[in-house]
């Protein structure tokens, strides 16, 4: 029997990456198979809480007893999350989100030719940041992601601060049993109280416990 301590929590994750299109057959996307947000998503609904999922494209199952939308590109996923961010008491932002896009999106295939070709690129939104600014009162517990493949704790750090949340997660994306695509993960964990708790390497869906219980104690005692 599984203990149901997150019931009644509203609970917002991202997972996946996006996909930002360059042509109608062509896009820019990343490495992410979604397991780690699949992972957390079916944690949380099996112990009780109210899960919505939103996921770029992937190849996993829908996790059991989470309400599942699917996005394309970080426009969307901007768009949803902003959606739900009222109903929502927690967001993990496990989501690999691009950070640009191409500027114009032709409508025909682009044609090779002997030319060199460059695709102009701009932002999008950073959502997670977006969020921050959002939760002015800090109603909400935020939790989001660094993958870094250098300075791990300083890059992580800059992130927990300049996008105003309670923690990051931060993986180091060149070690062996880490980051995209595997079933482990190895983590160091920062709280916006300044704890720094360094993991060794564990399965996704045991770090989705681990995860959990951390937000679900800062999320005590708000709204
Ligand atoms: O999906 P898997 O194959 O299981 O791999 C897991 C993972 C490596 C994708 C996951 O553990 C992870 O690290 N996810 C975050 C990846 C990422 O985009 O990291 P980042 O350091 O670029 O972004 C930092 C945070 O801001 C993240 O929470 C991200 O969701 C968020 N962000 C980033 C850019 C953007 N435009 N909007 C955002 O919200």
């Amino acid at each position: 029997e599984e203990k149901q301590d997150l019931k009644g929590k509203n609970i917002l994750i991202t997972a996946g990456p996006t996909r930002e299109p360059i042509d109608p057959v062509r896009y820019i996307t990343n490495h992410s198979s979604g397991k780690m947000g699949y992972a957390i998503a079916e944690r949380a609904a099996k112990r009780g809480a109210n899960v919505v999922l939103i996921s770029g494209p992937t190849n996993l199952d829908k996790p059991k007893g989470v309400e599942f939308i699917s996005v394309e590109n970080a426009n969307d996923m901007y768009n949803e999350v902003t959606n739900r961010f009222k109903w929502a008491n927690i967001i993990i932002k496990s989501a690999a989100v691009a950070d640009y896009k191409p500027k114009d999106v032709s409508d025909k295939k682009i044609k090779k030719s002997n030319d060199e070709l460059a695709i102009a690129l701009e932002r999008n939104y950073d959502i997670l940041k977006e969020l921050g600014r959002m939760n002015e009162d800090n109603n909400k517990t935020l939790i989001g992601f660094a993958a870094e493949t250098n300075d791990l704790i300083e890059n992580a750090k800059s992130k927990l601060n300049k996008k105003n949340v309670d923690m990051i997660v931060a993986n180091d994306l060149t070690k062996k049993g880490a980051g995209f695509k595997k079933d482990t993960n190895i983590v160091t964990i920062l709280e916006r109280n300044g704890n720094i708790t360094e993991y060794g390497e564990m399965k996704k869906i045991d770090l989705a416990d681990i995860i959990l219980d951390k937000g679900n104690e800062i999320s005590k005692g708000r709204l």
